[in-house]
């Protein structure tokens, strides 16, 4: 088993250069099978969920190519193989060749999606979307089967009772080669849904609207090749923003875009972590005599429920009781426990975080019981006085692209063991 070791306590100094958004990439790349030529995507993070996609991609006979961040997906020649078990199941974001396969195929059939416990994460709102433009849709023995009669997928009007990343882009991809219109209401807004529209639109498709609540979609009869640079990773750019704010004695994060940050950096400010924002980077000034905060994380633009766990370290710094409440995944509170084995003092009562500093932390061996709460181990391992040993770290290794390398030229002392 794999484990990060940290020892921590070391201040850090120097520039971090954040990678392409996870969160996008696992909607591109089905997307991309959509069209009828060969699409390139650059600024690829070299991350696990993009190794078992690539894989998936493989299994469904499209050719790829990954060199240095750069991934040619050739769908030319894929087949509509039904995948109701095996590696589909080993990551939640291949839930989007449901929409993908619908537009290509007409047809599809993808287990159930795994990915991080979070609590309970329905897809409902994917289906009643494919129902709503004329799919037959079958939930058997733990995959979802998908198909069309002989008209096809038809657009029409479907409003999301609630506001889904997943299920915005999931309708969307299935809608782009629907006939007539589609409209999306009370859609998602989250960057990542530009950065696939944006691609979407590059490879033939019209759609307009997005990263507003209302999204419509003009059916195309085909799609083709095209290439696109991937946004920035905004919940990676939080993360070190963290780091910075925690040990940093002088932190550049580069390759951001501010305004997908502006409720962490609001957030910030009121703790009293000195910044100075640029064109496209962050200086994070060494920081000292923080205060607590209380952050309810809401649909973009409010405070994304991926950067709670992340910043939670933060709170060891600071004078005062902060408060988190997730609204999106209340049960998000794997990093509580974990803390507070590192001398934290966080409680969960009824959904409801808290946690009192100042704390100072100390090494422990600890969990990552997720993605982002193994971050926000991270985080704390670099804070702690002594050695962090963090297992479970398959979770982490799915998210952040080469995080030990980009530490380490921080000044981390940080490696991964086998044990
Ligand atoms: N929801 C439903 N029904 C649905 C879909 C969602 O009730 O059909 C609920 C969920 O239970 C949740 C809320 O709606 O309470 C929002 O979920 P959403 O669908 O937006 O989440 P997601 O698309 O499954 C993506 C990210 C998550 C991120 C959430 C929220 C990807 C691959 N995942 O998930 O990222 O937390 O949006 O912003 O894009 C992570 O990166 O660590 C991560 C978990």
């Amino acid at each position: 088993m794999r484990k990060l070791v940290i020892n921590g306590g070391k201040p850090l100094k120097g520039e971090v250069t954040i990678s392409g958004a996870k969160n996008s990439t696992v909607a591109l790349i089905p997307a991309a099978i959509i069209a009828e030529e060969p699409v390139v995507l650059e600024g690829v993070p070299d991350i696990q969920d993009v190794a078992a996609l690539i894989e998936i991609l493989n299994d469904f006979n499209v050719k790829t190519e990954y060199i240095d961040g750069t991934l040619t997906i050739d769908p030319t020649e894929m087949k509509s193989i039904p995948m109701p078990k095996g590696k589909i199941q080993s990551m939640r974001a291949s839930y989007y060749f449901m929409g993908a396969t619908l537009a290509k195929f007409g047809e599809g059939v993808v287990g159930l999606p795994g990915g991080c416990f979070l609590g309970p994460r329905p897809i409902d709102q994917h289906l009643k979307g494919f129902k709503a433009l004329g799919a037959n849709v079958v939930d058997h023995d733990g995959a979802i089967y998908l198909s069309t009669d002989e008209e096809g997928l038809v657009g029409t009007k479907i409003y999301m009772d609630v506001v889904s990343v997943g299920a915005t882009i999931n309708v969307l991809l299935a809608a782009v080669r629907a006939k007539g219109k589609t409209i999306i209401e009370n859609a998602a807004r989250e960057p990542e849904i530009i950065d696939v529209v944006t691609l979407l639109n590059k490879m033939g498709a019209n759609i307009k609207g997005a990263g507003t609540s209302m999204i419509r979609v003009e059916g195309v009869e085909r799609l083709h090749g095209c290439s696109h640079t991937i946004i920035p990773d905004r919940i990676e750019a939080g993360t070190y923003l963290s780091v910075a704010a925690a040990v940093g004695e002088g932190v550049r994060v580069k390759n951001v875009i501010f305004e997908h940050l502006e409720s962490l950096i609001a957030k910030m400010d009121e703790m009293g972590v000195k910044m100075e924002v640029g064109e496209d980077d962050i200086y994070v000034y060494p920081s000292t005599n923080l205060k607590a905060v209380n952050i309810k994380t809401m649909p973009y633009p409010g405070f994304a429920t991926d950067l709670q766990q992340t910043i939670t370290p933060l709170f060891m710094k600071a004078n005062g009781t902060a408060m988190i409440v997730d609204t999106i995944y209340p049960k998000r509170v794997g990093h509580v426990p974990e803390l507070n084995r590192m001398g934290a003092h966080g409680k969960v009562i009824e959904d409801i975080i808290t946690f009192e500093g100042p704390t100072p932390l100390v090494g422990a061996e600890v969990a990552a019981s997720d993605l982002r709460a193994g971050a926000g181990l991270v985080v704390a391992g670099l804070m702690a006085e002594g050695t962090t040993k963090i297992s479970n770290i398959e979770h982490i290794l799915r998210g952040y692209s080469n995080i030990v390398e980009k530490l380490q030229a921080l000044g981390a002392d940080i490696t991964m063991i086998e044990e």
